[in-house]
């Protein structure tokens, strides 16, 4: 394997869910803002339509973002579902340095309706699919860089009170929140499915 192909892997098999967070970074802003733009530029989308977009709160902004949270869940989620599922939870997003919110435009597939209509119902799934692979590559290197962080759900809760705060377009489908921070600590133990039910190779 290359070295470029073993770091690459090593950034992989480093990047983990981690859940307690402190509200500092081992990396300065402009490098997180570094890395953002790097991962739009360079990762690849269906037809090259480029239509993931990122928000990145930082600090307060990130703060308010869990307040926001706090308060939508509190509102409409029952109030035993709320004590046992967010408000914990909820408390130890905001503890957190920063939320990178994740987007899809879909006007980017508008233009390509007309030329390709057998398509049309395929354009919102390879959307979702180059949205993972942004998160991913987002994921795995700020991991690298020494930040925890977990891949959050929290749309469509808070998504009309998010556009209204960050002036996100109300177009854009909202498709996850990563929270990250200075890792209080290593991830939790995980297990592995056997290989041998989930990789199969043909003609070695
Ligand atoms: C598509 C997808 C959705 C996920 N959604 C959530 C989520 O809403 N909340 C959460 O805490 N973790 C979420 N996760 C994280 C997974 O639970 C986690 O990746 C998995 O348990 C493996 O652990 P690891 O990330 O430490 O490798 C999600 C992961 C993926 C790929």
């Amino acid at each position: 394997m290359s070295s470029l192909a073993t770091s690459i892997l090593a950034g992989f098999k480093g990047r983990r869910s981690i859940y307690s967070l402190s509200n500092e970074s081992p990396i300065s802003d402009e490098r997180i803002e570094e890395i953002l733009s790097e991962v739009i530029k360079n990762m690849p989308s269906g037809f090259n339509t480029q239509g993931t977009r990122m928000v990145v709160l930082l600090k307060e902004e990130h703060q308010k973002l869990w307040d926001i949270a706090h308060e939508v869940a509190s509102a409409t989620v029952p109030a035993e579902q709320f004590e046992t599922l967010y408000r914990n939870r909820i408390a130890g997003f905001r503890a957190g340095y920063g939320t990178v919110l994740f987007y899809e435009d879909p006007a980017v597939f508008k233009p390509l309706e007309a030329k390709m209509p057998m398509l049309i119902d395929k354009f919102p799934e390879w959307s979702d699919h180059a949205s993972g692979m942004s998160q991913l590559a987002v994921w795995t290197l700020l991991e690298a860089e020494g930040l925890g962080c977990s891949l959050q759900h929290y749309n469509p809760m808070i998504d009309a009170r998010v556009s209204e705060q960050w002036k996100v377009p109300k177009e854009w489908k909202s498709k996850s929140q990563l929270v990250f921070g200075k890792p209080n600590g290593p991830p939790r133990e995980k297990t592995s499915q056997p290989l041998s039910s989930r990789l199969f190779v043909h003609g070695k």
